[in-house]
């Protein structure tokens, strides 16, 4: 006999990514697998990237690898740069470190903007480090734009003034892993030069897909560079995808469930999309609000719309509120990552997600908290559905 009881019913996957993804996305990927080197494969790859670039808001090129976002990360960081070069991080959250982490391990040097992992990226802090840099020895700026451990977003158009300002020419690049697809974003206009996502949260896909979204100024540096490697190179991917083909075996499976989550996103428009999110972690935080447990964001200007991290009260382990969630209400939450271990748990409200959704995730969370004898204000669950039905639909 097992020690856990028997659950039926749904699952509630709540954690801040992989998403859920919806039953048309599933039925897609279960095609038969299909030559890569076919013309109707070479057709779908063509079709998905000119859709993409609608969603990155770029006219510039995206390429796609077989990969998690970390895998994306460092194929920006290999095109990009050199061993020894200087790249400035900021420390927003558990993201922004691993992604400094792995930079310093393939040789990068990092300026590292220091953070309380309690509010975003400071622009102010990145031109005073760019104005320092008379000879511009820093070739590039990385920033996690949602950093999903927090559920903190950074400010990048007040990143790009800061660049624009020090007249600077290091290269803006933002991981929109958790923010493509739910929050604002707009490649072009916000002068990114690569924007680094994933499949697992906006595109309500499971894990397998990593993103480069790349401006022509990161083509030219990528000539430049002379790291060595080669299955991560853009060149010959570009050219490839030129006639809609990789280099190597891409995931063409996982290419039909891109193609029907980005007809759900087309059906939906970015920007009802956009609203739809912000509606949706607006009324969640209502609900946290009322609880009056603590936002692990300070600022109301960077709260996430699609994570929200909680505090959990002194004395108490969020850990074993998640595991008593997830054992008994059979729904699974956020864990507190890096140093907000047990300290924080989060809500995930994105992707394929509405406001029943968010009433039977904040339900569990309460019962959660009455179960474990956490201190709470009770109402939370009610102040949400005030909002909601008081506030305009998305
Ligand atoms: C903001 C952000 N960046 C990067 C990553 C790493 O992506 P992956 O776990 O797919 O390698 C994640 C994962 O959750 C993330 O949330």
């Amino acid at each position: 006999m097992s020690d856990f009881p028997l659950l039926r019913g749904w699952h509630f996957l709540q954690i801040p990514g992989p998403s859920n993804t919806p039953g048309r996305v599933l039925r897609a990927l279960s095609k038969p697998t299909l030559d890569h080197r076919s013309p109707e494969f070479g057709i779908l790859t063509k079709n998905i990237l000119l859709r993409l670039k609608k969603v990155f808001k770029t006219t510039g090129d995206i390429i796609v690898y077989p990969s998690s976002g970390t895998g994306a990360w460092e194929a920006a960081l290999i095109n990009l740069f050199d061993p020894g070069d200087k790249i400035i991080g900021c420390e927003t959250g558990h993201f922004a470190v691993l992604w400094k982490n792995l930079a310093e391990k393939i040789g990068l040097e990092i300026e590292w903007i220091e953070g309380d992992w309690r509010q975003g990226a400071e622009a102010a802090k990145i031109e005073e480090l760019l104005n320092k840099d008379k000879e511009h020895v820093i070739k590039g700026v990385m920033v996690v734009h949602n950093e999903t451990s927090t559920g903190i977003t950074s400010n990048i158009p007040a990143i790009r003034t800061a660049l624009d300002r020090s007249k600077h020419p290091a290269l803006l690049l933002v991981d929109v892993v958790s923010s493509l697809a739910t929050t604002a974003f707009a490649q072009d206009d916000w002068g990114v030069d690569v924007a680094i996502c994933a499949s697992q949260k906006g595109f309500m896909m499971p894990p397998g897909l990593g993103f480069n979204s790349i401006n022509a100024k990161a083509v030219n540096a990528s000539k430049q560079s002379k790291s060595v490697h080669s299955y991560w190179r853009w060149d010959r991917i570009l050219e490839m995808n030129e006639t809609g083909y990789y280099p190597y075996t891409p995931a063409s499976g996982l290419f039909f469930g891109l193609d029907e989550a980005l007809t759900m996103i087309e059906e939906e428009g970015l920007d009802n999309l956009v609203a739809r999110h912000k509606r949706l972690a607006a009324a969640c935080r209502a609900a946290t609000a009322k609880w009056g447990l603590e936002n692990q964001c300070l600022n109301p200007d960077e709260y996430s719309d699609s994570t929200t991290a909680l505090i959990i009260p002194n004395g108490y382990n969020a850990d074993e509120l998640r595991k008593y969630i997830l054992t008994y209400l059979n729904m699974s939450l956020g864990s507190g990552l890096g140093k907000l271990k047990s300290k924080v748990f989060r809500l995930g409200h994105l992707g394929d997600f509405n406001e029943l959704m968010l009433m039977g995730m904040l339900s569990g969370v309460e019962m959660g908290f009455e179960k474990m004898r956490i201190p709470y204000q009770k109402g939370g669950v009610q102040a949400a559905m005030d909002f909601l039905t008081n506030s305009a639909d998305s």
